[in-house]
C-alpha cells in the first residue's frame, strides 16, 4: 500500500516525499502538469508520479487515485500571489479532505489522513478559544482571506464534523511560524497551542514538520498518540 502526497511539489511537500523515500515508503505524488519540482524521483522505484490538477479530480477520480493507498498527506495550501490567495479554487484544502473523508466512510482506502493545518487553527473541543482582539483579527482574516478560511473549514471537517466516529483516522498538524531547515532539529509537540499565533508566534521549520508526519506514519504507538488530534510542533529553543 502507498501513501499519497498532495502538496507534494510545495515547500513542505517535498520534504514529506524525501522523509517517506529515506524510510522505503512507497508513495504517489499528484504534481501540476509543469511542475518539475519532483523530477528527481522521476526513475525512483518508490515513486508514482501522476500528472494533474488535485482540485479537479472529481470523486470517482479521487477514488481511483486512492484505492491503493492507505494514507494520504495533504500539504496542499494556496500559492502565495494574488490569484493564489483570492482567485478560486477557494477551498483547495477543505475539497480535498472532504473527498478523502467521503471515500473513506464507505470503507474505501485509505485508512489514515494527515493534515497540514496551522496553529492559526482554533481547536475549540479541547478548550482552545479567541478571545478580544485575537477573536476580532482571526474574524477578520476569515472574512476577507480566503486561505484562511480554507484551512478553518478543513479543521473543523475534520474536528467538529467528522471526530472518532467515521472510518477514517486523522491527525491534523498544527505548525506555528513556518521557516527553512537543512536539517531535522529537536522540536515539541503539544495539545494545544503554548503561544499566542498572532503576538507571539513560535517558530517551526517545514522540515520538522516533514519529519513529524513522516514518524506517525512509522510508528503506530506514535500514530495512537495524536490520533483524531491537533497536535502543535514547535522547534525546541
Ligand atoms: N506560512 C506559514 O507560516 C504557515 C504556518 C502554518 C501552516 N501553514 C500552511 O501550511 C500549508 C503548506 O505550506 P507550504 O509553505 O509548504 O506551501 P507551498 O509551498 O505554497 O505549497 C503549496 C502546495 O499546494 C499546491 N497548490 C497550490 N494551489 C493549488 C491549486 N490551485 N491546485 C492544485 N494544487 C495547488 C502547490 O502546487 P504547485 O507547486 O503546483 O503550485 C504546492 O504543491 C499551507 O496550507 C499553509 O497555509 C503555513
Amino acid at each position: 500500500m502507498k501513501t499519497l502526497v498532495v502538496g507534494a511539489s510545495g515547500a513542505t511537500g517535498r520534504l514529506v516525499v524525501s522523509q517517506l523515500v529515506e524510510r522505503n515508503f512507497p508513495i504517489k505524488v499528484v504534481v501540476r502538469d509543469k511542475s518539475t519540482v519532483l523530477d528527481s524521483y522521476k526513475e525512483n522505484e518508490l515513486v508514482e508520479m501522476v500528472r494533474g490538477n488535485i482540485d479537479a479530480y472529481d470523486l470517482n477520480q479521487m477514488t481511483q487515485l486512492v484505492s491503493d493507498c492507505s494514507a494520504v498527506i495533504c500539504c496542499l495550501g494556496h500559492n502565495i500571489t494574488f490569484k493564489g490567495m483570492f482567485g478560486p479554487p477557494h477551498r483547495l484544502v477543505y475539497n480535498l479532505v472532504t473527498k478523502i473523508c467521503g471515500i473513506a466512510e464507505s470503507k474505501a482506502n485509505p485508512k489514515r489522513l494527515i493534515l497540514m493545518s496551522t496553529t492559526a487553527y482554533t481547536n475549540r473541543k479541547i478548550g482552545e478559544a479567541l478571545k478580544g482582539k485575537d477573536a476580532f483579527i482571526f474574524g477578520l482574516l476569515k472574512l476577507l482571506l480566503p486561505p484562511h478560511k480554507d484551512n478553518m473549514l478543513a479543521g473543523d471537517y475534520l474536528v467538529e464534523n467528522l471526530g472518532s466516529g467515521a472510518g477514517l483516522e486523522w491527525v491534523a498538524v498544527r505548525p506555528d511560524s513556518l521557516i527553512d531547515k537543512p536539517t531535522v532539529e529537536d522540536y515539541e509537540l503539544f495539545e494545544t497551542k503554548q503561544r499566542n499565533p498572532l503576538s507571539d508566534p513560535g517558530k517551526t521549520s517545514r522540515i520538522q514538520v516533514a519529519h513529524f508526519m513522516a514518524e506517525l506514519l512509522s510508528k503506530d504507538d506514535l500514530w495512537n498518540q495524536w490520533l483524531y488530534k491537533t497536535p502543535v510542533i514547535y522547534s525546541k529553543e
